[in-house]
């Protein structure tokens, strides 16, 4: 696998019609010379000189971006209200991460909240890829101001992981694996990219019971395409074996509420609340579960 010719072919996306008009928007916005990141729940850009012109600018450019499901952001005072607090998800890892120094990789990143938070650890270098050329560029929007020189974005996905070779000491993988169909060969491709005795961190959606079995949903589940497999813990725990990963632990298990994921004015669309059955929210509409999230860590023999 070829790496920098995939990068190079993925990045001519960024001239698609539906994507060109706002990367020509953003190249157009003011430099804000004394623009500095600051780091906190809400990833925060700051000035001293920023003017209202320029804010009103970014405003504009911010929401030709939505939806916006990741975050918040205070872009110089506009206040980017995400469709998820992803500080909750972040906030819950925080106290495992050891990320001095180290290469780090945040795979299906969306728009790099999670990247900008880990900076607070000074981490060597830290690769966010995901595939969706909307949610780079509102990356880009960000470091265009933050400046950040350790963080690099690429429009790959989690199948492209073993092409890197044994190179990171951490990788993230928040949120995706219940959107592969091959469960276990997305977490050896995971595995391929991580040096021996290196870490993986994970959340998927799961469902309760000691059996190692998944729930299938027939098409949607929380109304969200795309879902093949919802594990037990035992069963994700089983690709993990089978993955060839050791040390596997349990750090929490979460449900979705509200208060972590809601309808804001900066998403398009529907949200957590009609996802779930209207009589009774432990079940989606579906008629399974209603969402809850195992996060677990396991390291590479
Ligand atoms: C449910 S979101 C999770 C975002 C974030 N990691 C989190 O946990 O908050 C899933 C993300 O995976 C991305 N994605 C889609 N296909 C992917 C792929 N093949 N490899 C990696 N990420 C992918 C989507 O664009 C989206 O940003």
């Amino acid at each position: 696998m070829n790496i920098e010719k995939i990068i190079e072919e993925r990045t001519s996306w960024l001239k698609w019609k539906n994507i060109a008009p706002i990367r020509e928007a953003m190249e157009r916005l003011p430099a804000i010379p004394d623009a500095r990141l600051q780091l906190g729940d809400w990833v925060t850009l700051a000035s001293e000189r920023v003017t209202s012109d320029q804010t009103e600018a970014i405003e504009r450019v911010a929401k030709m971006m939505m939806p916006w499901r990741k975050g918040p952001f205070d872009l110089f005072g506009v206040k980017i209200d995400s469709e998820w607090r992803s500080f909750e998800k972040y906030n819950l890892l925080r106290p495992y991460m050891d990320l001095e120094g180290k290469h780090v990789c945040d795979v299906g990143c969306n728009n790099g909240y999670y990247m900008f938070r880990m900076l607070e650890f000074s981490p060597r270098s830290v690769l966010g890829i995901d595939p969706s050329p909307l949610f780079y560029s509102q990356f880009d929007l960000i470091n265009r101001y933050a400046r950040a020189g350790n963080l690099r974005y690429e429009m790959l996905g989690i199948e492209h992981m073993a092409g890197f070779g044994e190179i990171f000491d951490t990788i993230f993988c928040l949120g995706v694996l219940y959107h592969r169909s091959d469960p276990v060969a997305a977490l050896k491709s995971l595995k391929q990219s991580l040096k021996k005795g290196g870490e993986l961190f994970l959340d998927t959606f799961m469902i309760e019971g000691e059996e190692p079995v998944c729930l299938v949903p027939e098409s949607t589940y929380s109304k969200i395409g795309n879902v093949h497999f919802v594990p037990t813990v035992t069963a994700l725990h089983h690709w993990f074996k089978k993955a060839g990963f050791e040390r596997f632990e349990v750090l929490k298990i979460v449900k979705t509420e509200p208060q972590e994921q809601r309808k804001t004015a900066w998403i398009t669309g529907q949200s957590l609340e009609d996802f779930l059955d209207p009589g009774n929210p432990e079940l989606t509409v579906e008629g399974y579960p209603a969402p809850k999230r195992v996060y677990v860590r396991a390291y590479k023999k």
